[in-house]
């Protein structure tokens, strides 16, 4: 008979918490706020540090995060949309693999009235209701900086200076922009080629492998810019067996500053880096939050972010967090 009773009082709850689950329209119950969010993958350290902040804010704001991993591929990335959608999530976030071909499922998306919020990376639509926000850092001001160190390393200095490039994942908004602003700088001053410049996917073992064909095709590579860490610290290694000192017989600059690179860099085989955040966990589950509740939110939110030459980087290796 007791047991009986305790069916009928499991039964009453279920319904009640249907009701409430009903009664936010989403696939969270009562107060609660579920996010779905669609990572890139785990091809840097970068990208790392930024699923542990998202993971740590969400479980911090009390928020149901629906976390879904793309490996790299876009099709990946629109199948876990669809489903967030599917599930009707409050609230749907992701960082895009790359720039273009993201209206259709976006579109899918506003019309089951899902908001959308960009993370980390933007995409090249024109069409600004297909999101609600993007936060994030800003890329070409990133790739102006790298320019704007290696102009100031070589002033009044008249020989040409022969640079090679590891591109990040092509398409991606990261790998354009670095690659652009850094050209708008450095173009004012003819001594400055690009010699060779190829994609190594944002990974350590990418970097390594076109490093080596770079080294081969080119003995006389001057500076090496690497649109991340991760990439420019394979190259380190390439540079090492070729029997070449990395931060002295070649240049390096790079973008992220997370903690190898900042060590490279406090050893000397990296020069300089500049700084791309990835604890964006916190902003982001604040906008979650706004979105949700209707509230009016920046069309953009700009990560801040500094530079590293190498005493700065042994003054803050000690508390860096990543
Ligand atoms: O989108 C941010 C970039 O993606 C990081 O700079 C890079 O390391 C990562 O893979």
């Amino acid at each position: 008979m007791r047991k009986l009773m305790t069916v009928a009082a499991l039964g009453g709850l279920v319904a009640a918490s249907a009701l409430a689950g009903c009664g936010d329209g989403g696939g969270g119950s009562g107060d609660s706020l579920t996010l779905g969010f669609s990572q890139v993958g785990a091809e840097s350290g970068w990208r790392t540090a930024n699923t542990k902040s998202i993971q740590e804010s969400a479980k911090q704001a009390g928020i149901d995060l629906k976390f879904s991993d793309a490996q790299g591929k876009q099709e990946n990335q629109i199948k876990a949309i669809r489903s967030f959608i599917t599930q009707r999530v409050d609230v749907i976030a992701f960082s895009p693999v790359v720039e273009s071909g993201w209206e259709t499922v976006l579109k899918e998306a506003k019309d089951a009235d899902i908001p959308v919020i960009l993370t980390d990376r933007a995409i090249d639509s024109p069409d600004k209701s297909l999101y609600k926000t993007f936060i994030g850092s800003d890329f070409v001001l990133e790739g102006k900086k790298a320019g704007e160190w290696l102009v100031k390393e070589y002033e009044g200095q008249d020989d040409p200076v022969n640079i090679a490039e590891l591109q990040g994942t092509p398409g991606a908004a990261p790998a354009n922009d670095r690659k652009a602003g850094f050209a708008d700088v450095i173009k004012a001053e003819p001594k400055f080629k690009v010699i060779a410049s190829q994609t190594g996917d944002f990974t350590r073992t990418g970097g390594k492998q076109v490093m080596e064909t770079f080294l081969k095709a080119h003995p006389d590579i001057d500076v090496l810019y690497a649109h991340n860490d991760d990439m420019g610290l394979g190259a380190i290694e390439a540079i090492e067996a070729a029997g070449k000192k990395p931060g002295t017989d070649i240049k390096i600059i790079t973008v992220d500053a997370v903690h190898d690179g900042m060590q490279a860099l406090a050893d000397g085989k990296i020069n300089y880096i500049v700084e791309c955040s990835p604890l964006l966990g916190p902003q982001l589950m604040d906008l979650a939050k706004k979105v949700n509740a209707g509230e009016e939110v920046p069309q953009r939110v700009l990560t801040e972010e500094t530079t590293f030459t190498q005493d700065q980087a042994q003054e803050a290796l000690p508390d860096r967090k990543y």
